[in-house]
């Protein structure tokens, strides 16, 4: 479990490398990272030199903290996070927001790719997360509550900030963009889920399902940090269509989306605050 000080130390380890103070964080997923790449007077931190920070190595993630401006904001973009199927604790994967927070930013658009529940939709799809299962029966928060860090039991009626998410869809208009909304259920992974587990999930009300996500959005919202979850709806869930999975058709969507993802996040920057 973490401690205060290794937040700080992270913090001020961050802190010594730029002049930049952030107050927009983005947590990029698969094949979303390029994003970052548009960063100006960018700052680049392998995750690696970061004190106390896990050490990732997904495939499709550079894993290293980009801070600079975009839009105008000082943003702190993480590309690459850490899943909980590569073996790291909720504590690892939920870390970075802990020190995002305590880099002073209060605003966090978490991204993901992900499979699509609801049949109304289609791979390619951008989705605005209005709310989020939890699958996984474990919680971030579960162990001994720090109150400098939030209470002991966060409401959780809001993860998803109604302030944010009504300027996505403003953006999402003016762009001429099909922007999706639904529920994001957490599955853990790395096994993708069979037909009768998508069936169930649709049951349950989930619109998309994917392995990240909901750590980081219950931590930030333990930590009052205001959240926008933007998935990207790579391929259509197992047994939706009668299709196996891959994760290199997952990545290639993920590619294709990417110029309609940088310009939504791009116009949400400008919008923010
Ligand atoms: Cl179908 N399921 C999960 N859990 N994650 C995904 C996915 C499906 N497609 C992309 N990521």
């Amino acid at each position: 479990m973490h401690k205060i000080q290794d937040i700080l130390d992270a913090k001020n380890y961050i802190m010594s490398k730029t002049d930049l103070r952030p107050t927009i964080g983005m947590i990029l997923g698969s094949g979303l990272g390029t994003l970052a790449d548009e960063v100006e007077n960018a700052v680049m931190i392998p995750y690696s030199e970061i004190p106390h920070f896990a050490k990732s190595e997904a495939v499709g993630h550079a894993n290293e903290l980009v801070i600079g401006e975009l839009k105008g904001k000082t943003v702190a973009a993480m590309k690459g996070r850490f899943h909980y199927y590569e073996g790291f604790t909720l504590d690892e994967v939920t870390f970075p927001v802990r020190v995002l927070k305590a880099l002073g930013v209060e605003n966090l658009i978490i991204t993901n790719a992900c499979g699509a529940i609801n049949t109304s939709f289609n791979p390619g799809d951008l989705m605005l997360i209005t709310d989020h299962i939890n699958l996984v029966g474990t919680n971030p928060l579960i162990g001994p509550n720090n109150n400098e860090l939030g209470t002991r039991f966060p409401d959780v009626s809001q993860v998803y900030n109604l302030g944010l998410r009504n300027i996505a869809t403003e953006v999402a208009k003016e762009q001429n963009m099909n922007l999706q909304q639904g529920v994001y259920a957490w599955w853990s992974g790395p096994a993708y889920e069979t037909p009768a587990e998508i069936r169930m999930i649709r049951i349950l009300g989930a619109d998309a399902v994917g392995m990240s996500t909901v750590p980081e959005a219950i931590v930030a919202t333990h930590g009052s940090m205001k959240v926008l979850g933007i998935s990207c709806l790579t391929n259509m869930a197992c047994g939706i269509l009668d299709q196996p999975l891959s994760h290199d058709e997952v990545i290639e969507v993920a590619g294709k989306v990417r110029s309609k993802f940088v310009q939504l996040v791009k116009g949400i920057l400008e919008k923010i605050d």
